[in-house]
């Protein structure tokens, strides 16, 4: 079925108060669009447990820093509306930036200390900028439930923190990173890659299975587990590595020894492309 697209936040609210009065659970989905198997997973699960589901649309000017990609991310409303018609979406709200950012508007939500370590540390105002569009996508669209991709595991904890901390009425669900048969997590930046990066660029998910594989097979230590995975990232001469950390999946703080709480997490550039990716130890 082909969604009903809105741009006009009124609009928008009238039409999830009408299904809460109506007594349906109702779904959010909040994207930037250039949507992959890996969205389309979260918008399938989404159809699968509410009554009505709504898809943001939004390329988030605020969650990007200066030299970053703003400008030459992938939009394409048509294709990505072509896609949610397999499903069951009832809804796609693509708003415009003024729409989102009126002249003047300069509240922002500060987000809690897990923000600021690894993606925080190195994208200054980058976790702001998330947390105050999905505080405003939240409050235009009172769902019940959210979902989200693991693969931006950083960004689930800040939102997660945020929803507690304030407590907002709305679960939240993260789902499983999609990836392609080679292991790269799926990602709208991955089409910024050329067919030789394409290929190095899998070497971040060898390297994080492979420290999940080791700590499987009992070595607990953090050094060393991550010297592995360095010489995994070389011999895919990937060499610009943002970070690959072993952290406590709740707090991201860095531990000596992992456990079932740790998380393997990294963020490495190919040429122009940076990526992130993570793995579960506990998986
Ligand atoms: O994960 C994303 O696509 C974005 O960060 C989000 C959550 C839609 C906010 O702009």
């Amino acid at each position: 079925m082909r969604p009903a697209i809105l741009s006009d936040p009124e609009q928008m609210l009238a039409l999830v108060e009408k299904q809460k009065r109506e007594g349906k659970r109702v779904g959010l989905v909040p994207t930037m669009g250039a949507l992959h198997d890996g969205h389309l997973s979260l918008v399938h699960r989404c159809t699968e447990e509410t009554d009505f589901t709504i898809v943001t649309i939004f390329v988030n000017p605020t969650q990007f820093g200066p030299g970053e990609d703003l400008d030459k991310y992938p939009r394409d409303l048509q294709q990505d509306t072509d896609l949610l018609s397999q499903f069951d979406v009832h809804a796609v709200f693509a708003p415009d930036v003024d729409t989102m950012y009126p002249p003047g508007a300069s509240t922002s939500v500060m987000p809690a200390d897990v923000a600021k370590p690894l993606e925080g540390a190195l994208r200054p105002g980058h976790f702001e900028g998330v947390a105050t569009i999905v505080l405003k996508l939240f409050q235009l669209i009172p769902a019940d439930v959210a979902y989200f991709g693991q693969k931006d595991y950083q960004q689930t904890r800040v939102i997660q923190q945020m929803i507690e901390d304030f407590h907002l009425p709305i679960d939240m669900v993260v789902c499983p990173i999609v990836r392609d048969e080679d292991g790269l997590a799926l990602s709208s930046r991955n089409s910024y890659l050329s067919t030789v990066q394409r290929q190095q660029a899998a070497g971040l998910s060898r390297a994080l299975f492979h420290i999940r594989d080791l700590a499987g097979s009992g070595n607990l230590e953090a050094a060393s587990l991550l010297k592995a995975a360095s010489q995994i990232l070389a011999d895919a001469s990937i060499d610009q590595i943002d970070y690959v950390a072993l952290v406590d999946k709740r707090s991201l703080e860095p531990v000596q020894r992992v456990d079932e709480n740790t998380i393997a997490i990294g963020a490495v550039r190919i040429g122009a492309t940076r990526l992130i990716d993570n793995v579960l130890l506990a998986q």
